[in-house]
């Protein structure tokens, strides 16, 4: 008798391991678009499709969390990605960050895409229509580009650069 109830102790705690993290798993689904870059920047129709489609699930307010990602420990493994992506760039919140931080993150979407280092490959296995073509890559680089020159047009050049920022090779 004592044995058996060991054994339902034991699967009870499993069964809330399993579904605690399933409660109360962050959910990154606020939308709150205040400081969304199209504030203060053109978004072509082309651009936002993009951002929507191949970039949005882990740089934005807004996740679009497919059913698996109830499953741990793969829900965990995307959260964090989706996490680590919205810490480092946020188009909902990019309107808010200083001018040089803007324009360094315009300067880092430029590299990723011509080292075609987003959206993430882990990403596009699954999310196969969130893969880039060539052109909607090209369309990305030239987009930050042409964002970049109208800072260049707007603010003088040393607060284009945070003069603490380590220069990353
Ligand atoms: C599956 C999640 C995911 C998707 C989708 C995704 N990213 Fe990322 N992105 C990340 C993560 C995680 C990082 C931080 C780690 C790294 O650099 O690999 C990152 C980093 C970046 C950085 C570097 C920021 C910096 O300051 O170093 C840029 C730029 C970027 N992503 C742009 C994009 C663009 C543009 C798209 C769409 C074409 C995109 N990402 C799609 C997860 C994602």
């Amino acid at each position: 008798m004592k044995k058996k109830k060991l054994k339902y102790f034991g699967i009870g705690i499993l069964g809330l391991l399993i579904i605690a993290p399933i409660l109360h798993s962050p959910q990154n689904l606020s939308n709150d678009l205040s400081n969304d870059i199209s504030k203060k920047f053109p978004v072509p129709d082309t651009i936002r499709q993009i951002l929507k489609i191949s970039c949005n699930d882990c740089h934005s307010n807004l996740t679009v969390y497919p059913w698996y990602t109830k499953v741990q420990p793969f829900g965990w493994w995307i959260q964090h990605h989706i996490d680590e992506g919205k810490r480092e760039l946020n188009f909902n919140e990019f309107s808010s960050y200083s001018i040089s931080r803007q324009f360094h993150k315009l300067e880092k979407i430029k590299e990723e895409m011509q080292e075609h280092g987003m959206p993430l490959t882990s990403y596009t296995l699954i999310h196969k229509n969130a893969k880039l073509n060539e052109g909607q890559n090209e369309l990305l680089i030239k987009w930050a580009i042409s964002l970049q020159d109208t800072l260049k047009a707007n603010f003088p050049a040393d607060s284009l650069v945070n003069p603490n920022r380590k220069k990353r090779g």
